[in-house]
């Protein structure tokens, strides 16, 4: 290890200091021009420049609007680690005071996938200038919509992104309006659930209100399968797993004295792992199906799978906390819970180990404590002073020191 190597720590830190307004710039652009899932060309357009400034020249349209770019250090061949930016908004009103502010009505990156972007943009430019310093190559994916099933990911695997080279290990980060900035969270194993759509369809048999021993009251049957769901979750699975069962819309009837021929249930089942997510499905159908049964009803059940839980390799996800707390200090990381939203960064992390990690971007004193998904969220940008640096240094290591996943 040459002198170089020892600073290079210091190198990166000083490289990502010294870009901190333009990532800033690079952010505020893409936030004030957000747009919604699998219809990101003006962003994937803005990406494709910005990379070509710097002289970096990313493959384009995969799946549309997705981006790969693939930085060769030394011996290019010897080690491929992957990085992983989301590039989509949501169809969110932004209410922000702020000149940066979305300028397409109803549309919002409010997930701060313009954060993330704009940081993996800086990671590239980073390392570019120091690709001599390492061994291997860093392939930095820029993936469309996360926000939508199927997401984007699956289509960007399909057309191969983990092949030619193939990566050993894949990266990616979240901001979260729950850590204070300048903090990291991670956790290993189970990071984000699984996300499935439930439905049910309650049949009975319509009548007048005053007759209700001539109908099957569908609405009564529905009301006894909300009820009896809870049960799913408080006596059939394990209290230390997390899992989560919520209906959150009711449709039927037309009027007051009209008992309705169906009702439909519709919510949200998400659970951490696969094999309960088939548990839950069973449970579910075994319950519903029996209670409108025994009410002389009838209903059908679907469980629409959306992305699968995402998974942090525990053997990856040390690897990288260790990383971590080299570049931010050890009192900069902190562990987190896992959460129960979604993420397809699943997919990547099926196929090959991953860690997914959250970057803290909340300030409290400066009013910035909203979550994702609300119409005020926003990140305190210093945060972006050092993200590109730390993703640069995480892939470094990585492929430095890393060894194989769980
Ligand atoms: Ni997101």
């Amino acid at each position: 290890m040459n002198t170089y190597m020892h600073n290079l720590k210091d190198t990166i830190q000083q490289l990502a200091k010294a870009q901190h307004e333009q990532i800033i710039a690079i952010r505020r652009h893409i936030h004030a021009h957000p747009e919604l899932s699998f219809q990101e060309h003006k962003t994937a357009q803005f990406i494709a420049t910005t990379l070509q400034e710097h002289g970096l020249a990313a493959q384009t349209g995969i799946t549309d609007t997705g981006l790969v770019l693939h930085i060769a250090g030394q011996n290019p061949t010897k080690r491929v680690i992957a990085l992983r930016a989301d590039m989509d908004a949501l169809p969110i009103q932004e209410t922000n005071k702020v000149p940066y502010k979305s300028t397409v009505n109803g549309v919002m990156h409010a997930c701060g996938h313009d954060a993330h972007t704009a940081s993996l943009i800086g990671t590239a430019i980073i390392l570019d200038k120091i690709k001599d310093a390492f061994e291997g190559t860093i392939k930095l994916i820029f993936q469309p919509a996360e926000e939508k099933s199927p997401g984007g990911a699956i289509g960007m695997i399909q057309a191969g992104v983990l092949k030619n080279p193939a990566p050993a290990a894949i990266l990616a980060q979240h901001v979260s309006g729950d850590i204070p900035a300048g903090k990291l969270g991670f956790v290993k194993g189970p990071v984000m659930a699984n996300t499935n759509e439930l439905s049910i369809t309650v049949h009975g048999k319509a009548g007048h209100a005053a007759c209700p021993h001539m109908a099957v009251d569908p609405i009564l049957i529905a009301a006894h399968i909300i009820v009896a769901l809870q049960q799913v979750v408080s006596r059939h699975i394990d209290p230390i797993t997390p899992c989560v069962l919520s209906i959150c819309k009711i449709d039927a009837g037309t009027a007051t004295n009209i008992i309705p021929e169906v009702v439909h249930l519709v919510g949200s089942v998400r659970t951490s792992n696969e094999a309960l997510r088939d548990k839950v499905k069973e449970k579910i159908t075994t319950i519903a199906t029996g209670i409108a049964a025994s009410m002389g009803g009838s209903c059908e059940v679907k469980l629409l799978e959306g992305y699968p839980a995402t998974y942090n390799d525990p053997a990856l996800t040390e690897r990288t906390i260790q990383a971590a707390e080299e570049y931010m200090g050890k009192d900069q990381i902190q562990p987190v819970d896992l959460c129960m939203a979604g993420e397809d960064f699943a997919y990547f992390a099926q196929a090959i180990p991953g860690c997914f990690y959250f970057l803290g971007v909340q300030n409290k004193s400066m009013g910035i404590d909203s979550w994702v998904h609300t119409p005020t969220f926003n990140i305190d940008e210093k945060v972006l002073a050092f993200a590109p640096g730390l993703m640069a240094w995480l892939a470094i290591q990585e492929l430095q020191h890393g060894g194989g996943g769980s």
